[in-house]
């Protein structure tokens, strides 16, 4: 091997003047080296097999000259010509055999194969990359474009039909016979475009992608045009778009993108887009029925039968409809999604005013009514529509004539069948693709315009249709287009049959009840279609708001049909952008927002989330929510509350002694006192005023990387806001120490003694304290650092520390705002775990559910040195409203059993998180306790990685999970849902968290350059 490599260097150095380095690559037949020469550019040898086809060489030589030419900015390689300017010169090999070789430029990156994530916007610059090559290819001509039984051409394809028997399997012969019939069905209309030069082979081994971890990737190469030849464009984009899908999780999406970008580049026009689907499936035909009879050849090469499956996976997969293959990608074109789209249109436009009142009465006086997800809360849970609720949906909007919008997202579509993957939170159709017309059951329906029935139907199924009709009309000029009644009374299934004219102003149906029409408030759901391929008589009432592109196209608003203008029916969501620029206008740049795409979120139910578009999220973050969003037993209680009266602790009221009764019952007898105030913040300021009066001093010590608030003592005890960049700095009565992180701190998990080394840092810390005449009031620290990264103190950390902080007359305060109230599972409060008992426990957050309350308990001797004479008073703090809120919240957690729920989803959980340890080198760390929750992220050589905890917070985003991330470094992923969590939403979590962490494969971070020691490329010094 090492001959070889040195006779080819040597080859390098006497044709092309080039020092370098050599090293194999892959090549069937020919040799292929990298070369990496001294003049710092890496370069790939070609040296064809002898006797190869010179033509076909010439061919991807010309063309890459040509592209060069054209279109200097794709991403092709270069070729270096000889010293002699030949691009193609012919050398002798060591056994004296000629062989032509060139050289090419390398280009960087590596092959889409094998890139991750493949995104939307990645296969959409894709297209662009292949639409602007076909359109630089478009003057290129050359004798070796023309390749009679090519079996690649996909114009010659029909070979395959001959082969067929090849595939042993009955099934799957007869897929591939239905795939070459739709070939057949289209060869004229293939045959009849003109034919250019095309790439002919951009599968994912032949793309290369560029772009660091959460950068955006780019295309950096289209390589190897060793499978050119001239056939029609659209050819090119199908081979692509054959690879695109394959194993894609949204193949439909990622075609359409794949489409866009190519339209972009090289606009293509309606017959071309309706070829891509079948040309595609006779791509995928062609490569498995090649692939079979290879195998046969090759009887003993288990890969040739391996590479087959993802094609046949996508073959086989009834999830993607084909049938709106042509209309979607139309529709990503912008252009009509039925050769007689721009004329049904017109028509309805025209005629608007004109068609049949189907009400008999002008519906433009008729008030609008909106279900959507922002305005209305039906149903209450939008995981399910229970008989009652949908019966009654809609019911403020009174029982005469009201108007459902089309384009509306609801949440009533709430049962799984309108989900589109395994989770809750996965993507769920909720947009409405109709116009609704609410009235009394039994109100005749009159035909807007005359048809012909095409389907007609009970749809008994709980929320489904009841009697369904779909009536087909025409334009003058004969195109077809339909309307569908759903909701009908089922009787007209007696009445009317398929074929059966219907006249225009024709009564042909009327409303049914709740008992015949699926269950639903009495309504006609009123919907136009331009086209039925794809949808045929089961047509979608809602879609995802990700494909509204489509749907707006294939089932526009039907309004002009009722007369009506289309902007009355036509609802648009609170715009998110207009938000956002509020935020920008009127508030401070220092009130952050998450994720890179911040979300708008609208409605919550237990553990979900919605945006305004009714996407679902599952929030794995917010443990304010501790006993679930909505929770009906907080709302209610909240509504009697402020029926009656909300007022302060001046006066007597039995919800400030029941809340505090409930409060003391969870603490251990010596907490005998509460103090009631608005949030953590506040409880913290106070506990700092507790100590003082209690010890007469000032001096506080805390962990580093805490946080305890937002005021000024609050942040002056808060290391994780003073010692920021900004930062108000450290004040001379507060003294850090370690945190007790015995995964990255001094002392680690193997070291028995790591309690009491960690406890015994404090020692100092007083001393300085004292030395500075300040004394030492107390210790305060989040009994679980959350801030500082989900750490969980060795156990008996607590108790050492808390004997020396009393040993120097100090108090114990525990911010238990993170991990108080059942969240531990095992434990109800985190010092419990640690077997220490705080003077001061500081309870916020969860404990209002939402609503802004915060809460200190101590013992009597402490509350009785603060109580000097001078009131002590929160206006807000101890409310009527608060206390019964806060009571409620701690009835919910023992009544559900939260706790315990939390203790089992926690463990699970971990389990789950420790495998995903052992398997992904950039997890380093996982820890926790019940729904407290951390996964430290590393580099390769063990640093934090901030790039990657990024990158994966934002990726489950995209998954819609909602997660945080913390730490010194903000590498730490934290994981901290409502308790209410459930097993599937854990698996949900798992299941993701491993997809995202395999797109980080090998990330290693470009090295940081010090301007000391250069590193290669740093290019900053
Ligand atoms: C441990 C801890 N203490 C105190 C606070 C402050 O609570 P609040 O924001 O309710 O004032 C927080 C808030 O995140 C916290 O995490």
């Amino acid at each position: 091997m090492a001959e070889l490599t040195d006779f080819w260097a040597l080859a390098l150095r006497t044709h092309w003047g080039l020092e370098a380095k050599l090293s194999r690559l892959d090549g069937e037949y020919d040799l292929n080296f990298l070369v990496r020469a001294t003049n710092g550019q890496d370069y790939v040898l070609k040296v064809m097999r002898p006797g190869c086809e010179a033509q076909l060489i010439d061919l991807q030589v010309e063309a890459l000259k040509h592209i060069a030419l054209e279109a200097p900015g794709l991403p092709f390689p270069a070729v270096h010509p000889d010293l002699n300017g030949a691009v193609l010169p012919e050398i002798p090999d060591q056994n004296e055999q000629p062989r032509l070789v060139w050289l090419l430029e390398c280009l960087p990156g590596q092959c889409y194969a094998k890139a991750a994530p493949k995104s939307d916007e990645l296969i959409l610059k894709l297209g662009r990359v292949l639409g602007a090559t076909d359109r630089a290819l478009e003057g290129f001509s050359h004798e070796g474009l023309h390749r009679p039984n090519f079996k690649w051409d996909l114009t010659q394809a029909g070979w395959v039909t001959d082969k067929l028997d090849a595939v042993a399997d009955p099934t799957r012969r007869a897929l591939l016979s239905e795939i070459s019939a739709d070939f057949q069905a289209i060869s004229d209309r293939l045959a009849g475009l003109p034919k250019q030069a095309i790439h002919n082979d951009a599968n994912d081994y032949n793309i290369l992608v560029e772009g660091e971890l959460g950068q955006r990737q780019t295309i950096s190469g289209l390589i190897d045009l060793g499978d050119m030849c001239a056939a029609p464009r659209i050819c090119d984009l199908a081979i692509a778009g054959a690879y695109i899908v394959l194993d894609h999780p949204k193949p439909e999406q990622a075609l359409t993108a794949l489409v866009r970008g190519y339209h972009a580049a090289n606009r293509l026009r309606a017959d071309e887009v309706d070829l891509i689907w079948p040309l595609l499936r006779m791509r995928l035909a062609v490569s498995v029925v090649n692939s079979t009879l290879m195998a046969a050849e090759n009887p003993n090469d288990p890969y040739v039968t391996i590479s087959q499956a993802p094609a046949w996976r996508f073959l086989e997969n009834d999830a993607v409809n084909g049938g709106l293959m042509s209309a979607r990608l139309r529709a990503a074109c912008g252009l009509p999604v039925t050769d007689g789209a721009e004329r049904i249109h017109a028509y309805l436009s025209e005629h608007r005013g004109q068609f049949a009142e189907m009400f008999e009465q002008d519906l433009n006086e008729v008030p609008m009514g909106s279900l959507s997800v922002e305005n209305s809360t039906w149903p209450q849970n939008p995981f399910h529509m229970p008989l009652d609720e949908a019966a009654r949906v809609g019911e403020e909007f009174g029982e005469g004539l009201w108007l459902g919008y089309y384009n509306e997202p609801r949440l009533i579509y709430a049962e799984p069948a309108f989900r589109k993957g395994p989770w809750k939170a996965s993507d769920r159709r909720t947009v409405h693709l109709a116009v609704d017309v609410f009235a009394p059951a039994g109100t005749v329906l009159h035909a807007p315009m005359s048809g012909r029935v095409e389907a007609v139907e009970n749809r008994d199924a709980h929320l489904d249709y009841g009697g369904v009709v779909i009536l087909q009309h025409e334009t003058p000029e004969g195109d077809p287009f339909y309307t569908l009644y759903g909701h009908l009374d089922p009787e007209v299934c007696d009445r009317l049959k398929p074929g059966d004219p219907v006249a225009q102003g024709a009564a042909f149906a009327r409303l049914g009840d709740a008992s015949q029409n699926g269950g639903w408030a009495p309504h006609v759901h009123f919907q136009l279609a331009l086209t039925t391929d794809g949808m045929q008589n089961d047509w979608p009432g809602v879609g995802d708001p990700d494909e509204m592109e489509l749907w707006h196209a294939v089932c526009p608003n039907p309004a002009a049909l009722l007369n009506l203008p289309d902007e009355k029916v036509f609802y648009r969501p609170t715009d998110k952008h207009a938000i956002l620029q509020g935020r920008h206008d009127h508030f401070g740049g220092n009130l952050s927002l998450t994720y890179d795409d911040p979300v708008m979120l609208v409605r919550g139910w237990k553990h979900h989330l919605f945006d305004e578009w009714g996407r679902p999220y599952l929030d794995a973050y917010n443990n304010v929510p501790h006993v679930g969003h909505a929770h009906p037993r907080i709302q209610a209680v909240a509504a009697d509350q402020l029926k009656r009266m909300n007022s302060n602790t001046r006066y007597l009221h039995p919800a400030q002694t029941a809340f505090a009764d409930k409060v003391l019952s969870k603490l251990p007898d010596q907490f005998e006192v509460c103090f009631f105030v608005n949030s953590g913040t506040e409880a913290n300021e106070l506990a700092l005023r507790l100590a003082r009066a209690h010890t007469g001093a000032k001096g506080i010590v805390t962990p580093d990387h805490g946080y305890h608030g937002n005021t000024n003592a609050a942040v002056a005890i808060s290391a994780y806001k003073f010692n920021k960049p900004g930062g108000i700095g450290q004040a001379d009565w507060v003294e850090l120490v370690e945190v007790a992180d015995d995964y990255r701190g001094s002392f680690k998990r193997d070291d028995a003694e790591r309690a009491n080394k960690f406890a015994d840092l404090v020692d100092p810390a007083i001393a300085a304290l004292q030395a500075k005449g300040h004394g030492l009031a107390g210790f305060i620290a989040e009994t679980f650092p959350s801030v500082g990264g989900q750490i969980i103190p060795p156990k008996g950390y607590l108790p050492a520390v808390y004997e020396k902080i009393r040993a120097a007359g100090g108090v114990c305060i525990a911010d238990e705002v993170q991990t108080g109230l059942g969240r531990l599972g095992e434990y109800y409060f985190g010092f419990e775990h640690q077997g220490a008992l705080p003077d001061i426990v500081v309870m916020g957050k969860p404990i209002g559910n939402g609503h802004p309350l915060g809460v200190l308990v101590t013992t009597k001797a402490i509350a009785e040195s603060f109580d000097n004479g001078i009131e002590f008073f929160s206006t807000f703090g101890g409310s009527t409203l608060s206390c019964r809120i806060g009571k409620e919240v701690l009835d919910i957690v023992d009544d559900e059993g939260l706790q315990d729920n939390a203790r089992i989803m926690g463990a699970s959980l971990m389990d789950g998180l420790r495998q995903i340890d052992s398997e992904f080198a950039c997890v380093g760390d996982v820890r926790g306790m019940g729904l407290f929750v951390g996964v430290e992220l590393i580099n390769p050589d063990g640093s934090e990685s901030t790039e990657i905890c990024k990158y994966v917070k934002n990726r489950m985003r995209d998954h819609r999970i909602l997660i945080g991330s913390e730490g010194p470094k903000d590498n730490i992923l934290k994981i901290r849902p409502p308790l209410t969590i459930e097993a599937e939403d854990i698996d949900m979590i798992l299941w993701t968290l491993r997809t995202v962490l395999s797109e980080v494969g090998d990330y290693t971070p470009a090295p940081v350059c010090d301007h000391e020691h250069h590193h290669a490329g740093c290019g900053c010094c």
